[in-house]
């Protein structure tokens, strides 16, 4: 319930009131307004107008009290308000009664509410989606047609034990939100799992499951093989992320990676809606209900008014826009390579400081020294063509953790884009084997790196060729094979092996 004009301009009420009044609204469906006076007056009332109605619509209501009208005297008053019209808007003043009785107003301006619509059903109008996947964890996404609370039901499947899982770590219910993330933890490694949102209205005080049950698999550690998609730069074309996500179905991979970009500016609209518009729903329509959706964010997801409601949708359970997850013997790593825009540079020297503490701690982990490979997502990698700010920050704060050489510490592979074109750079060669250099442009790289990178195609005035590409990885025991695919004729591009020692394996035909 919206709420204004809590403090007239014109007609300083704080003469007459020692606190402004407040709107209360109470199940089941009344409203409860409180106000303090600054001196002692009998009970208060209020003069209450319902906006745009007819004239007769005002209705004088009075503080009720066990004893007499005139027995009280105070400085808390209240009225407690029934009937009124759903979605109206109200305007009241506040009253008194002098010692002869006679009513006084005690400010010239009046107050203001709205009342909600009760009629107006709470909707899901986005996913639900599965994000931030892990061996015990997973993440619940979806938008509200209105400000709501929200809880997720989840049990396994195959069976009838339901746990509802509050939104929010704080074990307060926010209700003011119409993006909701509910972190799953606890959860049973390589099981599956039914879940169902549920919307808790604020105005009837009512938790309603929403939507059907659907299913995901958490990770395992024990998987032998796994299979995942990589996409960046598509830039808001859905049309080609459907055709990609159909032709190389999304929707038996055990995850899906997308690699930023996936927005066509940084036109950013408020609540995320083109985020939704651009590529979510879409991914929700082809696998993301089911197989998770991890995001890393582009500099086109960074930057721009309304940019920052990327956290409201994509954050892991610390909140951050970078996370790691383990499943077979891999660890992902997915990072934040930030933005290129000035306003943003200056948040950044604190931001990549705290993810490079991150990334240490993530490293330093049981689950991190135990995977025998480790892959690094981004969207803007250490090293590309051309070599710009982005990939000089990224190697500035990560490149030491990358190029670590020890069994326990080593990257075998780096997944990027930002640079539009398919380029692929085996571990310490410095040139790339795969590229799209612009005329007259120079391949050039700063640092000698140990892992591979491998960078997909995006938009861009060559000559039409690899404007949309798709990377495929096969996580198997002892090697993981990389297939880079035109999204649009489905052809081959490239395709390696590599081994937990970072060697590769040229498998193209
Ligand atoms: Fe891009």
């Amino acid at each position: 319930m919206a709420e204004r004009n809590s403090k007239p301009s014109d007609c300083s009420p704080l003469t007459e009131l020692s606190k402004l009044p407040q709107v209360r609204l109470e199940d089941p469906r009344q409203v409860v307004i409180m106000w303090q006076t600054a001196r002692s007056w009998p009970l208060g009332g209020i003069r209450l107008v319902r906006k745009g109605a007819p004239d007769d619509d005002v209705r004088e209501i009075w503080m009720e009290h066990d004893d007499e009208l005139h027995y009280y005297r105070g400085y808390d008053h209240w009225v407690t308000l029934t009937g009124l019209a759903d979605g109206a808007s109200y305007e009241y003043l506040l009253l008194a009664r002098d010692a002869d009785g006679q009513v006084r107003q005690l400010v010239e301006t009046p107050f203001a509410f709205d009342y909600p619509d009760y009629h107006v059903k709470v909707e899901i109008t986005g996913g639900p989606f599965v994000t931030n996947p892990g061996t015990a964890c997973m993440s619940v996404v979806w938008r509200t047609s209105l400000p709501s609370g929200a809880a997720v039901d989840v049990r396994k499947t195959g069976t009838d034990e339901v746990r509802r899982v509050l939104r929010g770590d704080t074990g307060i219910l926010s209700v003011h939100d119409l993006h909701h993330v509910v972190h799953l933890t606890r959860l049973e490694e390589g099981t599956s799992y039914d879940y169902r949102p549920v919307i808790f209205d604020s105005r009837t005080g009512a938790f309603l499951p929403a939507g059907e049950w659907r299913t995901f698999t958490t990770l395992s550690k024990a998987k032998k093989r796994f299979r995942a998609l990589y996409m960046a730069d598509l830039h808001g074309d859905r049309l080609k992320l459907a055709q990609m996500l159909e032709r190389f179905d999304a929707a038996s991979c055990d995850f899906v990676l997308y690699g930023g970009d996936m927005v066509w500016s940084a036109m950013h609209a408020p609540e995320a809606e083109n985020l939704w518009d651009e590529f979510i729903h879409t991914s929700v329509e082809h696998f993301a209900t089911t197989v998770p959706m991890v995001m890393v964010r582009g500099n086109h997801e960074g930057g721009g008014l309304y940019a920052d409601s990327y956290a409201k949708v994509f954050h892991s359970p610390e909140g951050n826009t970078y996370h790691a997850f383990r499943c077979g013997d891999f660890l992902f790593v997915c990072l934040d390579s930030g933005d290129i825009c000035p306003a943003e540079r200056d948040c950044f020297p604190e931001f990549f400081a705290r993810q490079r503490e991150w990334l240490k701690r993530v490293l330093d982990s049981e689950e991190a020294r135990t995977a025998r490979f480790r892959i690094a997502v981004v969207h803007a990698p250490t090293h590309g063509m051309p070599d710009g700010e982005i990939n000089e920050r990224m190697r500035r704060y990560f490149l030491d953790l990358l190029n670590d050489p020890s069994p326990e510490r080593r990257f075998q592979l780096c997944l990027g884009g930002h640079d539009h074109r398919c380029f692929r750079c085996n571990a310490g060669e410095g040139f790339s084997r795969l590229a799209q250099p612009l005329p007259g442009e120079v391949m050039k790289f700063g640092d000698v790196f140990l892992y591979t990178v491998m960078l997909n195609g995006g938009p861009l005035p060559l000559d039409g060729k690899w404007e949309y590409t798709v990377t495929e990885i096969i996580g198997a025991e002892d090697k993981v094979q990389v297939t880079m695919l035109d999204g649009v004729t489905g052809e081959q591009i490239d395709a390696i092996a590599i081994d937990a020692a970072g060697k590769v394996t040229e498998l193209a035909t």
